[in-house]
């Protein structure tokens, strides 16, 4: 007896089903759940996710696929040409209420003081398709909490057992320090002998956890998750440009967690990006435009009176240097680039670089060496690279300092005599002195504007909160002493600036800020620069 023929496909090299009596069409291979995310109808699920290999192991993703002799695991199963699934049929739904009334068992009902409620997935399927009750009359099994080094806290009560964690470290980290310890109502995530989570990239396991078993020590009881706003950005720790979410707590920088772009950082972000944040909260920001007074003394100003002052001070001097932060924005550069070509003062920058940590399971994913967000740009955009900034400047000379980073310039000193004029978020200890004119400008948290990073990606991100007292956007700041200085009053919206930058400077030829999208766009290569 021969098998029945395979029907033909409905649309030629694609796969076609029913999902919920939507068709959709997918690759062959494709999931059942992945089809379904396709057609725009959640499967739920716990051990399944997109960056990790399939384990099939929670039984959440059950769904009915006709003609199938049993539920079928919606995540471990494969379209077929023709198939009909149901997802909230009363077999599937009924299956899926067992599952979540055994994970439930021994799962503590601690919401109320777990800092994953709000953005677990247990309370979310149980409110959804759970029971409105439960049967378990016995006592619940207790483990202690433990500290897996890193940042990572365990709580064994709460696990599900989904081994996201474990497939995350040895799969994607290729560090396999984790593992299913002991089996059936004892089985718990166990490390390894004298093995930690102190891995650079350890911190993405409390992403992966579905539910509180894996806790943030940095975030543990900082905010509940109802409470924070959520803003697309990019992180500026170093030079990969990793897609993140800035979350805040009432104007106050809580956390930051990785938002997914395939071309960039799937799903990850590193440990050291994750918990740099706490500058962005700083109480000692510059908030108003300071001149140095006859008496020596830094005074706040209006913005004309030390915009003026310092392009005074600039067209007095002897020679100019431009010293920028790589971690300003595309447009920042951009607009200081045309102020100092104005005067003919070189564009220089500092690199600050550290050791670099790559995620071994993902392509071109790693903490970069360089430490900055946009040296790339800098670069596009006319800067050269400084060992010694301020080699050849002396007496009567003015170096034009824009943006913090540079507070990594500390050891330096600036030669006797030069006068700097700061446009930053703070004042550099080793330009106090010889500061005359500070502007203060915001923090990439508090303005808009786009990075490119190490492979020439141009990203935009998002303000997520408002700036102190007068700081503005480096950008507008920079602009106003440009265009004292003679260069063209730039637009004062950073798209209009993006696009002013895209249509004079070679390399970000084709790129408009309303095509970027908040994933980014590339720039051309160098030789269709010059072609
Ligand atoms: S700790 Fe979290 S991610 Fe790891 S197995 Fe348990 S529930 Fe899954
Ligand atoms: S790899 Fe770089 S960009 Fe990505 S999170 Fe880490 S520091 Fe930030
Ligand atoms: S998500 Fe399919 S079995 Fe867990």
């Amino acid at each position: 007896m021969t098998a029945p023929a395979a029907p033909a496909p409905a649309v030629p090299g694609m796969v076609t089903l029913s999902i919920e009596g939507r068709t959709v069409s997918v690759a062959p291979g494709t999931s059942i759940l992945e089809a379904a995310k396709h057609a725009g109808i959640l499967v739920p699920h716990y051990c399944y996710h997109p960056s990790l290999p399939v384990a099939g192991v929670c039984r959440m993703c059950l769904v009915e696929v006709e003609k199938f002799p049993k539920l079928a695991p919606a995540c471990a199963t494969a379209v077929g040409e023709g198939q009909v699934v149901h997802v909230h049929s009363d077999k599937a739904r009924e299956a899926r209420k067992g599952v979540l009334e055994f994970l439930l068992i021994n799962h503590p009902l601690d919401c109320p003081v777990c800092d994953q409620a709000g953005e677990c997935e247990l309370q979310d399927y149980t409110f959804a398709e759970g029971r409105k009750d439960s049967r378990y009359l016995e006592p619940k099994r207790f483990n202690p909490m433990e500290d897996f080094g890193g940042d990572v806290l365990y709580v064994p009560n709460r696990c599900i057992l989904c081994t996201r964690c474990v497939r995350f470290m040895d799969a994607v980290a290729h560090e396999p320090v984790l593992n299913v310890s002991e089996r059936g109502d004892r089985a718990f995530i166990g490390r390894d002998p004298g093995a930690d989570l102190t891995h650079a990239w350890a911190g993405n396991v409390v992403d992966l956890c579905p539910v509180g078993a894996l806790l943030s020590k940095d975030f543990l009881n900082k905010a509940r998750a109802w409470e924070l706003d959520r803003t697309a950005s990019v992180c500026p720790g170093c030079s990969q440009g990793c897609n993140i979410m800035v979350e805040t707590r009432d104007e106050t920088v809580v956390r930051l967690r990785p938002r997914p772009n395939a071309d960039v950082n799937v799903h990850f972000m590193c440990d050291t990006g994750r918990l740099d944040y706490r500058w962005l909260n700083r109480r000692d920001r510059l908030e108003y435009p300071m001149v140095r007074d006859a008496g020596g003394a830094l005074v706040a100003t209006d913005w004309d009176a030390a915009v003026s002052r310092a392009a005074a001070l600039v067209r007095g001097a002897g020679r100019v240097v431009v010293l920028a932060s790589p971690s300003l924005s595309n447009e920042a550069l951009f607009v200081l680039g045309t102020a100092a070509d104005a005067v003919g003062a070189p564009k220089r920058y500092v690199l600050p670089r550290g050791p670099e940590a790559p995620l071994a399971g993902v392509k071109d994913l790693a903490l970069r060496a360089e430490r900055a967000a946009n040296h790339t740009g800098a670069e596009r955009l006319g800067y050269g690279e400084a060992q010694a900034p301020f080699d050849g400047l002396g007496a009567g000379d003015v170096v034009v300092v824009a943006d913090e980073h540079l507070l990594a310039l500390q050891p330096l000193a600036l030669p006797a005599g030069v006068t700097a004029i700061v446009a930053g978020t703070v004042v550099p200890a080793w330009a106090a002195d010889a500061c005359a004119v500070a502007l203060p400008i915001t923090t990439f948290a508090e303005e808009e504007g786009t990075f490119t990073n190490l492979r020439g990606r141009v990203q935009r991100y998002v303000q997520a909160k408002t700036p102190p007292t007068l700081a503005r956007p480096g950008f507008l700041v920079l602009g106003e002493l440009a265009a004292a200085l003679g260069a063209p009053r730039p637009a004062p919206l950073a798209s209009a600036v993006f696009d002013a930058l895209a249509d004079t400077v070679p390399a970000f030829t084709g790129l408009r800020w309303a095509r970027l999208g908040l994933r980014g766009l590339p720039l051309l290569e160098p030789a269709e620069v010059g072609a």
